[in-house]
């Protein structure tokens, strides 16, 4: 792709992104290093080697296991520099940036220096990368909603550092209803929610994230495309879906990008955002998402366009600051 690419070069927001995705097998060796740890892959290319998924599930082993090299506030500091830094050559100018507190507490670090690693890079974003952001505290849903709630009450003498909360890991079995309670509690705190749901997940999930949960956003929500009244639904509502088309692809979530049904989606009228997900893993940064849906879908560089200009309408910036974007 020339650097000129309108799929590089359009302002974007980016919606659906796990920090802890960002993690590129070098800094994860470097943090390795440094901390004392060992891995277990040989080398890079031995860790590269294994990107290779059968589903959700296999991926969140290798995740997972990669991000335990997470353990000072230097190491998420600079894993957050290494995503804003790719993140503006392709074109990021907003960044909603997803994070895993509980994949850190609960193997022993505390979640103050998740925060303040964040935060010392998120702090100079705007100067350094041309990046604003926001943070976005997400629960394991495969943790149970008690686990969700205990982090919650941790969160809450942090909630002013925060513009929402969201649910993600392992979807099959664990529905979103569950966490109806501390989805609640979220809201009632001024926070924005967001749910991965109907990426493994069945349209059900999908429904309950919309009427139980009351998300602003559905992250991922592709599978709502096998029950016609939902897709009217979030069409006639214009509930934002954070599509990962790379992802998706990676997860086997659909066979090849070419049966994608992102096109049935925008055809529909639903308010459709294109997103890396884990960016280190699934082979590619946002502007490679809108590179790929050009290639495999045949959008063009106006409906590129569109999906940059939905990213920012879908935000959770105010109006005025919206504008600067569009
Ligand atoms: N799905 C659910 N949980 C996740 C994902 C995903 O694609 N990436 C990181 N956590
Ligand atoms: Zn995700």
């Amino acid at each position: 792709m020339s650097p000129e690419d309108t799929a590089l070069t359009v302002p974007k927001a980016e919606l659906h992104l796990h920090i802890e995705g960002a993690l590129e097998p070098e800094l994860a060796f470097e943090c390795a290093r440094r901390n004392g740890i060992t891995l277990p892959y040989a080398d890079v290319a031995d860790l590269r080697r294994r990107y290779d998924f059968s589903d959700l599930q296999s991926f969140l082993g290798l995740y997972y296991t990669g991000m335990d090299v997470l353990r000072t506030r230097q190491d998420f500091t600079d894993l957050t520099d290494s995503y804003l830094d790719r993140a503006r050559k392709q074109g990021v100018r907003h960044a909603e940036i997803f994070f895993d507190p509980q994949a850190h507490t609960t193997r022993g670090v505390a979640l103050e220096t998740v925060l303040d690693g964040l935060e010392a890079s998120l702090a100079t974003s705007e100067q350094r990368f041309g990046v604003t952001t926001r943070l976005i505290a997400c629960f394991l849903r495969d943790h149970g909603p008690d686990s969700a709630m205990a982090t919650f009450d941790e969160l809450l003498p942090h909630a002013h550092k925060l513009t929402g909360v969201g649910l993600d890991s392992a979807e099959a079995g664990f529905p979103p209803d569950a966490f109806a309670p501390v989805f609640d509690r979220a809201r009632e705190a001024g926070l924005r929610l967001v749910a991965h749901a109907g990426e493994e997940g069945p349209p059900e999930y999908v429904w309950q994230a919309l009427d139980v949960l009351g998300v602003d956003r559905v992250d991922h929500g592709i599978r709502a495309v096998e029950d016609t009244a939902l897709l009217r639904r979030i069409a006639r509502d214009q509930v934002p879906l954070t599509v990962c088309p790379l992802s998706n692809v990676r997860l086997r979530c659909v066979d090849t990008l070419d049966e994608h049904c992102l096109p049935r989606l925008v055809d529909t009228g639903v308010l459709t955002t294109l997103n890396s997900d884990d960016p280190s893993y699934f082979g590619g940064y946002v502007g490679d998402n809108f590179h790929a849906v050009r290639q495999e879908l045949g959008f063009d560089d106006a409906a590129l366009r569109e999906f940059a200009a939905n990213s920012v309408r879908a935000s959770f910036l105010g109006a005025g600051e919206q504008d600067r974007l569009l």
